[in-house]
């Protein structure tokens, strides 16, 4: 939530510091799209532009009022926390002397007794927001002497809650300097210029060598220089990477969003999930591997941990790997996690997704259970991102960067990841032998294949989602490994279309949520294959009952399935002879196009939603 930028180079008086700074929210506008700002300081002096809405209307702002040439430039994209979304409580905040202004993501947990402080020096914030009152204490350390780097390590180590912060020196445009608290900061290194970004796409238009940082960790970035340090002031050493995707990855290409793109590109995010992960001798590799064979040997059960669409991945996983592993598999809303005291110790394998690796609650899971004796391993999207570093392990999607707000092909990879995982730990404790193993492995090999055959019926699922523009409620049902598939098609639908929705197992639905049903009422089923046969009728059945209650079916099910065919009102084919779990990666698919096609006949911004930001730092 909230992006951040910042960039300084060592031309005198130029537009790159704006231009750059610029370029970078609108790479980060995902991140929260309530109001946008920057500042740029340079020969004179130091100036601020921002407006509340879209960082369309801070371009129109810096039309009608442009802002001088500089050295260094901040800019801030936000999700507003503390205010609502006004000019007044947009970002950059300027210090009472005017000396220092801050973009800051993330909430400070003690700003009331620090705002409290300020009316002691007979400074009064003008916005309602947390970040203000931390530049008036910034500029009132200050007024003690020192650096601005000094100045931060002792304001950073009064501050609670989490945090990035990043501030600009009137007095000395030379350098930036950021602090980071459990909210994402990375640093881009170029030639004679240096950038900061809440993630890599705030600079991948400029560079592809990063570094990232540790918690509780300052940096301060010169145009040939940076230099790490923790709140106490010693020196620390970030850690270099190479960002593995170019700018054209996060480009429209040809589509009308984001999303749209998203959609077509899960084939490539399988592949590339998949791509180098066996070894020679027909075995599994998962890449920062730091626990050791004997623990997860030892492991007697998983906990995944995850919110929103990474938790429905968690839900497949769970079917793949108790069935492939025989290990007990919990899934747990990663908010939930940590406040129920949950029962996990060193046999405990937790299993954290996610696509930002930076989301706070999952975070905060992972750190709880470390702290318990678990080992943790990641399944993350970011490298470089809080979650992977703090991880005991980590296994990456090589889905590419995800800008819109609704999860599509991360989804997907996310669930391919833990297919992976699921091989591994079962190649590993002996459940299945190798052939076994390369015959799932050739089967995953062709979901890419699968998943283009399905994105064949877009017509027709757009088509049917025109005819529905006015719909006020939709139904998902799904048994087994459909059933996390009906509860993230509702998902789609709730924040992109803004219905209600709702995805029950279906088997539920006779205990209560079938009095919804009435005439009309559309009602997807993801049907199982006929394979199954047991698992197949008893969908069947479920299908049979919400028709004969008048509502209007829609089923997902395998090519040539008569049965379904006969109850649904519309059916869309997925591929023969997918196996039963990995049928999640194609009967999604219609799922995530009917959400988007829906959102855009309603005139909705299809990749970004209301109220919505695509990484979720806070609690
Ligand atoms: O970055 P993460 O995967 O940790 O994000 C988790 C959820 O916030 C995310 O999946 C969210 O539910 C999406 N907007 C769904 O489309």
């Amino acid at each position: 939530m909230c992006g951040i930028v910042g960039y300084v180079g060592s031309a005198v008086a130029s537009n790159r510091p704006l231009d750059v700074v610029l370029e970078g929210l609108a790479r980060l506008e995902y991140r929260g799209y309530d109001s946008a700002g920057v500042a740029v300081a340079g020969p004179d002096g130091m100036k601020v532009a921002k407006k509340a809405g879209r960082l369309d209307n801070l371009r129109g702002e810096l039309a009608e009022h442009p802002l001088p040439a500089g050295e260094a430039a901040i800019g801030h994209t936000r999700w507003a926390t503390h205010g609502g979304p006004t000019d007044a409580n947009a970002h950059p905040h300027v210090s009472y002397d005017g000396r220092v202004a801050v973009v800051h993501n993330g909430i400070i947990e003690n700003f009331q007794q620090l705002r409290a402080e300020l009316a002691d020096h007979g400074v009064t914030p003008v916005s309602q927001t947390d970040t203000e009152v931390a530049a008036h204490q910034l500029a009132l350390e200050m007024s003690h002497g020192g650096t601005l780097l000094e100045a931060m390590c002792r304001l950073a180590s009064r501050l609670e809650g989490s945090f990035t912060f990043v501030a600009l020196d009137r007095d000395d445009p030379h350098a930036i300097v950021a602090a980071r608290r459990n909210s994402p900061l990375v640093v881009g290194l170029g030639e004679g210029e240096n950038y900061l970004g809440s993630d890599v796409a705030a600079f991948v238009g400029q560079t592809r060598h990063a570094m990232e940082l540790g918690q509780d960790q300052i940096v301060q970035v010169t145009p040939d220089s940076v230099r790490v340090v923790d709140f106490k002031g010693n020196e620390q050493t970030g850690r270099r990477f190479e960002v593995d995707w170019d700018v054209n990855a996060a480009v429209k290409g040809g589509y009308d969003t984001f999303m749209d793109k998203e959609i077509h590109e899960a084939p490539t995010a399988v592949a590339e999930t998949l791509r180098g992960r066996t070894t020679p001798d027909g075995g599994l590799q998962l890449d920062e591997m730091r626990i050791s064979e004997a623990v997860l040997r030892s492991v007697d059960k998983i906990i995944v941990v995850a919110c929103g669409t990474a938790a429905y991945a968690g839900h497949v996983a769970k079917y793949a790997i108790e069935h492939w592993c025989r290990i007990p598999v919990e899934v747990e809303l990663a908010h939930e996690f940590r406040y129920r005291d949950p029962v996990v110790n060193e046999k405990t394998l937790v299993v954290a997704i996610s696509q930002s690796g930076e989301t706070m609650d999952t975070l905060m899971a992972i750190r709880h259970a470390r702290e318990q004796g678990s080992k943790v391993l990641a399944i993350v999207n970011t490298h470089g991102s809080t979650i992977a570093r703090e991880s005991d392990a980590v296994l990456y999607t090589h889905a590419g960067p995800e800008v819109a707000v609704a999860s599509t092909k991360a989804f997907i990879a996310q669930i391919t990841a833990c297919y992976l995982l699921g091989l591994y730990l079962a190649e590993l404790r002996g459940n299945k032998y190798v052939d076994e193993i390369a015959t799932y492995l050739d089967e995953l090999g062709k979901m890419p294949d699968r998943i283009e055959e399905v994105l064949g019926l877009e017509s027709d699922v757009r088509e049917l989602a025109r005819s529905m523009s006015d719909v006020t409620s939709v139904l998902f049902l799904g048994r087994h490994v459909g059933y996390p598939v009906a509860l993230e098609g509702a998902l789609k639908l709730k924040e992109l279309a803004y219905i209600h929705a709702e995805g029950f197992a279906a088997g539920e639905l006779k205990h209560g949520p079938i009095a919804l049903i009435e005439p009309g009422l559309p009602v997807f089923v993801i049907v199982p294959t006929p394979r199954r046969p047991l698992l197949h009728s008893k969908v069947i059945s479920n299908l049979q009952e919400v028709r004969a209650r008048g509502a209007r079916t829609i089923a997902i099910a395998e090519e040539g399935d008569s049965e379904a065919a006969s109850y649904a009102d519309t059916i869309f084919w997925v591929p023969r002879t997918t196996p039963t779990l990995m049928m999640p990666l194609v009967t999604v698919v219609p799922l995530q196009i009917f959400a988007s096609e829906l959102a855009r006949v309603k005139g909705y911004d299809v990749d970004k939603p209301r109220n919505l930001a695509k990484s979720v730092t806070v609690e």
